[in-house]
């Protein structure tokens, strides 16, 4: 799960940026359709080759200069770990997560610093604990957690600077990283040694916002506050436009996000870079047996022709208005397709009522989670929610399973590489019922190739190893140029 953090920060925000939402809306929707008009401008087809000197994805074996000058994913190159340079980063965070319950953002950023820690820097994290219970500091060898929360449980900016400032005073960070908004910008702008990830901008979200508009049955308008929310976007863009250059560098988790900020927002090229997230690759593994039992247990008719699944929440902006619909035409012409249906939410119940082809599990384990992946022929995200890069789809490749997705930029071309990879469709019932056909057309087979390629690539771009791997040596590379050359002798 993808959480837009700069949705969630209102307490860190000055209210200078009010004035921005006196535009008048028929300015905002002509500005969306523009916006969007160039949106679907830089969805490539699935089939395009990229074009030279457009963001990449893929290996780039040959890549041989500065790291800055690159516009494709870190995590495709190799990078040795034999030197002695150590770092010593102070990260922000909105939270950090207590105990083992999944959880997207911060679980990724947990595994990203534990594992920097391990690898002999030293790491202060700013955050406050994801239950929003009092909990003490950690110290765990290099790893140091400070819970700064207020009252509301979110990171309070002002007691996380007071700590930072004692520890920068006593010995000066290399760099700090910041998730998102987390260091908010007008306290970004006296840290010049800021790098930002963002895990969604505006410009995304207000492409779910017109999606979910888009979607929406015309007498569900009125009980929905989507077009309230689309008004709201333009200024939050214009906001943050005008903002991110107070960061220095940046770090995006998609081709496509990396080029809107060079693009749209207008950031300087040498000061963005693309490195994707990955997932634990010892959790996610492909295995048939797994799979078998699995079916068995949910009782997964053995005569079915294919066997779809879903996972995440069960709510609308996950798309399941989408997949629903679209599940119960397919199943009026093609008897034997099966939906296994891993979450809870609201539509799950609307699901159950599918009949005896769709079953509801509710929400799984992590531990059954790659269970449940090796159990299906192709695994189904019918997000409405073009920002961030989905793990669950990556999990799904891991465990060998090709995917059937949205054609959004931030997919094609990050995840679903090209057709080999899977399917993708537009976020609307007839599209996404087309796509339905091809995979039913290929069948299990075809599948079964399509995943083990998935595999392959999901273990040379989307580890939790190589994500680390790449953080590191960015801020090594921001610590000592020297490290910015690629290769380096110790590179593999
Ligand atoms: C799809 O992309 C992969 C990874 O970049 C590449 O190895 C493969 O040749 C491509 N296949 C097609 C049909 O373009
Ligand atoms: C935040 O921390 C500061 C400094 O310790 C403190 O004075 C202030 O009351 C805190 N604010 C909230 C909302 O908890
Ligand atoms: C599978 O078997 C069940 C029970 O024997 C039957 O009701 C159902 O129609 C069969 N489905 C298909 C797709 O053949």
């Amino acid at each position: 799960m993808v959480v837009a953090m700069g949705s969630k920060h209102q307490h860190c925000r000055s209210s200078s940026s009010s004035n921005c939402i006196s535009l008048k809306f028929s300015t905002i929707i002509s500005a969306i359709v523009l916006l969007s008009t160039s949106f679907y401008l830089l969805i490539s087809p699935v089939k395009h080759l990229p074009e030279p000197l457009s963001w990449a994805a893929g290996r780039k074996a040959r890549f041989n200069g500065d790291l800055r000058d690159a516009t494709f994913p870190w995590n495709s190159l190799c990078f040795g770990q034999n030197h002695n340079e150590k770092l010593k980063l102070a990260v922000f965070s909105k939270s950090w997560p207590i105990g083992a319950g999944p959880g997207g953002m911060e679980r990724h950023a947990a595994t990203l610093y534990q594992t920097l820690a391990a690898r002999g820097h030293e790491i202060h994290v700013f955050t406050a604990p994801s239950d929003r219970k009092p909990h003490v500091d950690i110290h765990q060898g290099n790893l140091h957690v400070y819970f700064v929360a207020n009252d509301h449980g979110s990171v309070n900016c002002s007691l996380a600077f007071e700590i930072f400032n004692t520890i920068n005073g006593r010995e000066a960070f290399d760099y700090v990283h910041t998730e998102s908004v987390s260091l908010p910008h007008w306290r970004a702008k006296v840290v010049p040694r800021v790098a930002v990830t963002w895990h969604g901008i505006w410009y995304e979200i207000m492409h779910s916002k017109l999606f979910e508009e888009l979607l929406l049955n015309p007498q569900e308008v009125s009980q929905k506050p989507v077009v309230a929310e689309l008004q709201e976007a333009m200024p939050r863009l214009i906001d943050e436009i005008r903002f991110f250059p107070t960061y220095t560098q940046h770090i995006c988790i998609s081709n496509s996000a990396g080029e809107v900020l060079v693009k749209i927002y207008q950031l300087p090229e040498k000061n963005v870079h693309v490195i994707l997230n990955g997932v634990d690759e010892t959790k996610f593994v492909h295995d048939l047996e797994a799979g078998v039992r699995f079916r068995k247990k949910h009782g997964v008719p053995e005569n079915v022709s294919l066997v779809m699944g879903v996972a995440g929440r069960l709510v609308r902006d996950k798309g399941h208005p989408l997949l629903h619909e679209a599940f119960s035409t397919i199943t009026k012409t093609h008897a034997g397709i099966y939906l296994l249906v891993a979450g809870s939410g609201p539509w799950g119940k609307r699901y159950e009522e599918l009949g005896p082809n769709v079953k509801v599990l509710g929400a799984l384990e992590s531990s059954e989670l790659s269970e449940f992946y090796n159990a299906i022929d192709v695994f189904v995200n019918p997000t409405l929610r073009p920002q961030g890069l989905d793990l669950t789809l990556i999990e799904a490749m891991h465990c060998g399973k090709p995917v059937l997705t949205p054609n959004y930029p931030s997919i094609v071309g990050t995840v679903v590489v090209n057709e080999s990879f899977g399917y993708t469709f537009s976020p609307n019932v007839k599209s996404f019922v087309e796509a339905l056909k091809s995979v039913i057309r290929d069948g299990p087979k075809v599948l079964q190739r399509k995943g083990s390629i998935c595999r392959e690539y999901a273990l040379s771009m989307f580890t939790a190893t190589k994500m680390a791997s790449a953080y590191e040596r960015f801020f090594l590379c921001m610590k000592n140029p020297r490290f910015c050359q690629y290769p380096l002798p110790t590179d593999c």
